[in-house]
């Protein structure tokens, strides 16, 4: 993520985000699929802030945003194929995402193994979307207008 301001990113800075957060992930999907049998699950990371805008990360924001409807549209061209797409939401997690650059992990931020397990139970269960912690689910029905804004407190 970039945490700046909108108009301070470089073109190459909004570019590299785009590519890494929103491209990369539907072009290495379709990359796969050769490889990829009947009955395979693709699970695409997004993010709770594909819901929520948190103004510090406001490209980032929008990169999950825009993952979050590739991945829902991967999701009905995939099915004919046999192939399942989990769609997985997760707040803050401890990982290099905050400390690489010297930011602190937000208050409440969960731990990078309780994303996994959630995601490997949401497979097992066949769910379409894992928000993580599950009462994140409630973000779904924010209103949309005006988009809700939420600050993390360090
Ligand atoms: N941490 C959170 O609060 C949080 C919350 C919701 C969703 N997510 C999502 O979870 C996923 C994993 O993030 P994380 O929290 O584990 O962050 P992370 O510790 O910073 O890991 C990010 C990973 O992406 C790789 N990467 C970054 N830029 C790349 C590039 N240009 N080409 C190839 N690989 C690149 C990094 O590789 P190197 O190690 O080689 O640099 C690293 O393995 C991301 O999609 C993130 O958006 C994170």
């Amino acid at each position: 993520a970039v945490r700046k301001p909108l108009l301070e990113h470089s073109r190459e800075e909004l570019e590299n985000l785009f590519r890494v957060n929103t491209l990369a992930p539907v072009e290495l999907t379709r990359m796969l699929l050769p490889v990829l049998p009947k009955g395979s699950t693709v699970v695409f990371i997004i993010s709770g802030v594909a819901f929520i805008n948190v103004p510090e990360l406001p490209s980032y924001c929008a990169a999950k945003g825009a993952l979050h409807y590739l991945a829902v549209n991967l999701e009905r061209e995939l099915e004919g194929r046999g192939i399942n797409v989990v769609r997985v939401y997760p707040k803050q997690v401890k990982t290099g995402f905050f400390t690489r650059n010297g930011v602190p992990y937000p208050k409440g931020s969960i731990e990078p193994a309780a994303v996994a397990g959630a995601i490997l139970e949401g497979i097992e269960r066949g769910r379409r979307e894992v928000f993580v912690p599950g009462y994140l689910k409630l973000l779904k029905y924010l209103p949309n207008w005006p988009v809700f804004t939420y600050r993390f407190r360090y």
